[in-house]
């Protein structure tokens, strides 16, 4: 292994002096391992500090979005808050499906669209995220034509749950749809029904045939599948990995579980406790299995090796404007947030302004800290392209986030002079940092919860008669 210093006995003496214990015939591995734990530990608190300061957001009173600028790509984002069942551990802005209320959204969405195009923004790339945007197919199709019509996009991805994966629906997607995601969570009966995506979404077997049914019809599949539930074996684990490679989906994603204020009491009586101490070695194995066949694209997702070509200097969009209640845009250091309230979305947009509630600045180092946390999440970082857009090099700028890296064996060898990659060992850095990010932004999901008015608080809390 690389970068793992060779210990002597005095410090294994040490170590095991304070209840440590390690053989001499295991130290390097162990050693590894003992550091990355020490480092990770680091890297969290600091993260969990870093990230309330960055998402302290400020009340906005502006009614748009400001335009695109010259040279600049942007991303296109769209949420559809609904969902048929509520899952106990899903913090996302998401309400319990209302037909009516899900049509008059779709119109907002279409109307908010709308003057993003008036602003003069192009983009190449669209991506729906959820909920379930899927959940009126016909009002979704209506939007991505919209879209297309409106800023020349050429590749859209959407997210959706197993139960819509029918010939309906796959029928009205053909064409306009490239990039499926199917959230399954896991192939295992047990764990479906815990996390109550049993009855609604369909049995392990079941989902595994719809997902192979469906591979061809679009050009692309990605499944989302969670590791480290409190009740998952390492042979559950196994068996969902060596199943997700059996659906023939040419994109895997295995988040960590990731427990937040507003649904551990929800995920703790339906699922139990998340145990972080069991998640390198979950995430070990995640990487081990799935190498076999996926290459990794980020520290969390990975695309299979004879289908996809990977560009070292694909172009990546580091600002996107997001649509719809509860969607985030990053446009020129600032981060815009869209309300999370259903009625005063609707509201908004009805009287010409985008859902705009809240802005956050980022100062010029941040920008540096979100750039080099967001690439980096991707497994490589150009230095080069650093340089040009901040004016000063990522060793000068960040030497304290590079001297950690460093530290901590997190760059590859075959790094070239302008591009970082991070070492096929330590993925599980960038994991841990992601993570910690998405806990902050879920504080401010949930800042944004307690505002909503009670009927629709009511719509968001896991409701028992809906999702047994
Ligand atoms: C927010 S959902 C939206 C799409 C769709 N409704 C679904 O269930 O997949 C997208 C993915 O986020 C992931 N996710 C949601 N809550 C999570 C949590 N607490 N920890 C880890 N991953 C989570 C799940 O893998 C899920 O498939
Ligand atoms: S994980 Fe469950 S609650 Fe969350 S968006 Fe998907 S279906 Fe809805």
């Amino acid at each position: 292994m690389k970068n793992i210093p060779v210990i002597d006995k005095s410090i294994l003496d040490q170590l095991n002096a304070n209840g440590i214990s390690y053989q001499t015939g295991r130290a390097r591995r162990s050693f590894s391992d003992f550091k990355l734990q020490i480092g990770t530990d680091l890297l969290a608190y600091v993260l969990k500090k870093v990230t309330r300061k960055y998402l302290d957001l400020k009340p906005a009173t502006i009614e748009k979005l400001p335009g695109p600028r010259a040279g600049r790509k942007y991303v296109l984002y769209a949420h559809v808050p609904f969902c048929e069942s509520l899952c106990p551990y899903c913090s996302f802005n998401r309400f319990l499906y209302q037909e009516d209320r899900a049509r008059t959204y779709f119109r907002n969405l279409r109307k908010e669209l709308q003057i993003v195009a008036d602003l003069g923004y192009k983009f190449e790339s669209l991506y729906f995220g959820g909920g379930t945007p899927t959940i009126l197919v016909d009002e979704l199709v209506e939007t991505i034509d919209l879209a297309k019509q409106l800023f020349g996009i050429r590749e859209v991805s959407c997210e959706t749950n197993p139960n819509h994966l029918t010939p309906e629906i796959l029928n009205q997607l053909k064409g306009r749809v490239d990039r499926l995601s199917v959230g399954v969570q896991s192939f295992d009966n047990t764990l479906l029904k815990q996390m109550s995506r049993l009855s609604k979404f369909g049995t392990g077997e079941e989902v595994l045939r719809r997902i192979q049914d469906a591979v061809g019809v679009l050009p692309s599949i990605n499944v989302d599948m969670i590791f480290n539930f409190p009740s998952q074996t390492e042979e559950i684990l196994r068996e969902d990995i060596r199943k997700t490679i059996e659906s023939g989906a040419n994109q895997v994603t295995f988040y960590p579980l990731m427990s937040a204020p507003s649904v551990s009491f929800a995920m703790d009586r339906a699922i139990g406790k998340v145990d972080y101490s069991r998640e390198p070695a979950f995430y070990r194995i995640v990487n081990e299995e799935l190498s076999q066949v996926y290459r990794p694209m980020s520290a969390w997702t990975y695309a299979r090796k004879d289908i996809t070509m990977i560009d070292e200097y694909i172009v990546e969009y580091e600002e996107y404007v997001g649509v719809g209640s509860g969607s985030f845009s990053y446009l020129d250091g600032s981060l815009y947030v869209n309300t999370f309230s259903l009625s005063e979305y609707d509201r908004m947009v009805n009287s010409g302004r985008m859902g705009i509630s809240a802005i956050r600045k980022f100062e010029k180092h941040q920008q540096m800290q979100y750039r080099f946390m967001m690439e980096l999440f991707d497994l490589k970082l150009n230095r080069t392209q650093f340089k040009q857009d901040f004016n000063q090099s990522i060793e000068s700028s960040l030497w304290l986030e590079m001297l950690f890296m460093r530290m901590m064996g997190a760059f590859s060898k075959t790094s070239k002079r302008d591009l970082l990659r991070i070492s096929p060992d330590r993925g599980y850095l960038m994991v841990v940092m992601m993570r910690e990010f998405f806990a902050g932004v879920n504080i401010l999901r949930e800042q944004a919860r307690q505002a909503l008015a009670p009927n629709e608080r009511l719509m968001c809390l896991v409701n028992d008669k809906v999702v047994s």
